[in-house]
């Protein structure tokens, strides 16, 4: 007997990353990893759109099928008007790394948050809980970890900017989170790392959310908020340790770059579009192959 079966023809769902430039970009990569890794049946590519031609693309990309988009540089707060519907944490960091195409409507989240979280207290073993909390930066980075940090319960974030008033904005908006999270919320101008300069202790962990790496540049940070017990958190990351990274460690103080946190935002952007978790760890630990790779 003779049965010809013809198998169904299953289509992949599309994803992509849209940003200007994109051909760095290493989602595609990460998510084709969490694609084996969990059989989902998803297909992930770059799209590069023109500075002034963010929507038209997310529209052409949607009308094609496409099932939604991470959003990288420097589109975060187009799409954050784009989208008709926020998650809570997408509305605090006024930005949207993460579009999901649903039947009533184009929805935006912010994993970047989530991401650093993740990558600090699950890849790194450090809990945020009653931890002292240094913040450097008051810009579009800092400002997407702020709610996801105070999820955790820390004792105390102090937001420390170059400019002051930037700082003091962040404080301000989320004055009424913290409250609800039972944490101190406070900082300034680099002056403001330490309120009691008397008896000043090390944090236990410091990010470093400026824009200061991609130029080498060393945002001004009082050396004693560094101790032995630090984790001193880069949201960058490259093939060497950022300057951040290095003074840091000359200080005593343990160094990590963001190369957790962009594997850990893609996990949590992963699972906002299938509702399923992928695991980041072997994924952080093939790209860190890598990196060490080419920086050999
Ligand atoms: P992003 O979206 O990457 O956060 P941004 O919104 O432009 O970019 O914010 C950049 C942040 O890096 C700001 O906190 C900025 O400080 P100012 O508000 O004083 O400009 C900070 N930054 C950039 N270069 C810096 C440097 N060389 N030293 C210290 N802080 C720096």
């Amino acid at each position: 007997m003779s049965v010809s079966e013809s198998k169904p023809v299953v289509h992949a769902d599309r994803y992509a990353v849209v940003g200007n430039p994109v051909a760095h970009s290493k989602s595609p990569y990460i998510h084709a990893q969490f694609a084996l890794q969990t059989g989902e049946r998803v297909e992930y590519d770059r799209l590069l759109a023109p500075l002034d031609g963010f929507v038209e693309n997310v529209q052409a990309f949607h009308a094609a099928g496409g099932r939604g988009l991470n959003v990288t540089v420097p589109f975060k707060l187009e799409a954050h008007a784009l989208a008709q519907k926020l998650s809570p944490r997408a509305a605090a960091a006024g930005a949207v790394n993460t579009l999901r195409f649903d039947a009533d409507g184009i929805f935006g989240d912010n994993t970047d948050g989530f991401g650093l979280v993740r990558d600090v207290e699950v890849n790194l073993g450090v809990s945020l809980e009653g931890a002292r909390v240094l913040l450097l930066g008051a810009g579009g980075a800092a400002r997407g970890v702020v709610l996801p940090m105070l999820e955790r319960r820390p004792r105390e974030i102090t937001i420390v900017n170059r400019t002051a008033p930037k700082a003091h904005a962040l404080i301000e908006q989320f004055a009424g989170a913290a409250g609800e999270f039972g944490c101190l919320l406070n900082g300034g101008g680099p002056e403001a790392v330490y309120r009691d300069p008397v008896d000043p202790k090390p944090y236990d962990v410091i990010v470093n959310a400026t824009a200061g790496s991609l130029d080498a540049a060393l945002p001004e940070c009082d050396e004693r908020a560094f101790g032995t017990l630090t984790l001193a958190y880069d949201m960058m990351y490259g093939t060497q340790p950022t300057v951040f990274m290095r003074r840091a460690q000359a200080l005593g103080a343990r160094a990590a770059d963001g190369l957790g946190m962009l594997v850990e935002q893609a996990a949590e952007s992963f699972f906002v579009w299938r509702g399923v978790r992928p695991e980041g760890a072997p994924v952080l630990a093939a790209l860190r192959a890598q990196l060490a790779a080419q920086a050999a």
